[in-house]
């Protein structure tokens, strides 16, 4: 591809951004759907400088991550219900309407689970309280999921359960609720911390299904108990591949090229391992 006076710039704003896998999957997707495009991490803690910038420089779309996604609400043009219910942003789009925000994380977590399993009346054990498990957490009650609440503090627990209208427990307790779905949001077992698992190994049971969202690795210690238990594991990787499917569809209109995507990714997840 040739950079040229009609490329068209998108980019992820954070702090930090030094790990971030999105340039790599974005830039591939935009390179395989043919598109003059480029996609670059910009690393500030100032984000309404960065909204400025976006609309001077007719920036198209921008990804957000830590520590901006709800700092950024109020200063953006319009935001999306579900994003505005959630309470975070991860994407922005810059077209007519202005700076328009959005959540793709609740629509890729969405997404991988319905590859695999039908989700409308199931029971699923959320295990944290933070911005992750608030996105899915809206997304699985809109589609008729029971859900429950298992968290390490309990007054941020309890506040996330409050606003879901469903049951809080302490990660003590997570054994006896009888769960179909296991959904793990917390940072433990992420790399370089990966030998930690958040369920003990008694809780999880064969007919059920274990989602993890950490990414990196691929593979958590949970998903390998989970999986020598017998239970049907999702990994972190389709999640985070198909909000950012959501975030080019947003952008240009068009499908991504998923398995691109995922190959793309695991390239560098894996020379990283
Ligand atoms: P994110 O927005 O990415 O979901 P976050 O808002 O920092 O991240 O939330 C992290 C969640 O992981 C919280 O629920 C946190 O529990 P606390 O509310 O007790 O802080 C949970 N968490 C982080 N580290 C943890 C650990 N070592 N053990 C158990 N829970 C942990």
């Amino acid at each position: 591809m040739i950079i040229d006076q009609h490329t068209a710039l998108y980019g992820v704003v954070g702090y930090p951004v030094g790990h971030s896998l999105s340039p790599v999957m974005h830039n591939t997707v935009f390179s395989a759907s043919g598109l003059n495009a480029v996609y670059l991490a910009f690393e500030t803690k100032d984000i309404g400088g960065c909204l400025e910038g976006m609309k001077a420089l007719g920036i198209r779309g921008m990804s957000v991550t830590i520590p901006h996604k709800s700092a950024v609400i109020p200063l953006l043009d319009d935001v999306d219900d579900l994003a505005k219910k959630i309470g975070a942003v991860n994407t922005i789009v810059n077209d007519d309407n202005g700076l328009v925000g959005y959540n793709t994380d609740a629509f890729g977590a969405l997404r991988a689970l319905e590859d695999k399993i039908e989700i409308s009346g199931i029971t699923c054990l959320i295990i944290g309280a933070g911005g992750a498990a608030r996105a899915i957490g809206f997304i699985m009650k809109e589609r008729g999921v029971h859900l429950c609440i298992a968290n390490r503090s309990d007054h941020k627990g309890e506040a996330l359960a409050r606003s879901l209208k469903c049951p809080f427990v302490p990660l003590k307790d997570m054994g006896e609720i009888h769960a179909e779905l296991i959904i793990q949001t917390t940072p433990v077992g992420m790399y370089p911390r990966d030998g930690h698992c958040i369920v003990p190994k008694e809780v999880l049971k064969k007919e059920m299904v274990v989602m993890d969202i950490v990414y990196n690795p691929i593979e958590t210690k949970l998903l390998t108990l989970a999986r020598t238990q017998g239970c049907l594991t999702i990994d972190g990787l389709q999640m985070f591949i198909h909000q950012g499917a959501e975030q080019f569809r947003l952008w240009t209109g068009l499908e991504a090229p998923v398995t691109t995507m995922t190959k793309a990714v695991e390239k560098v997840l894996k020379k990283s391992a």
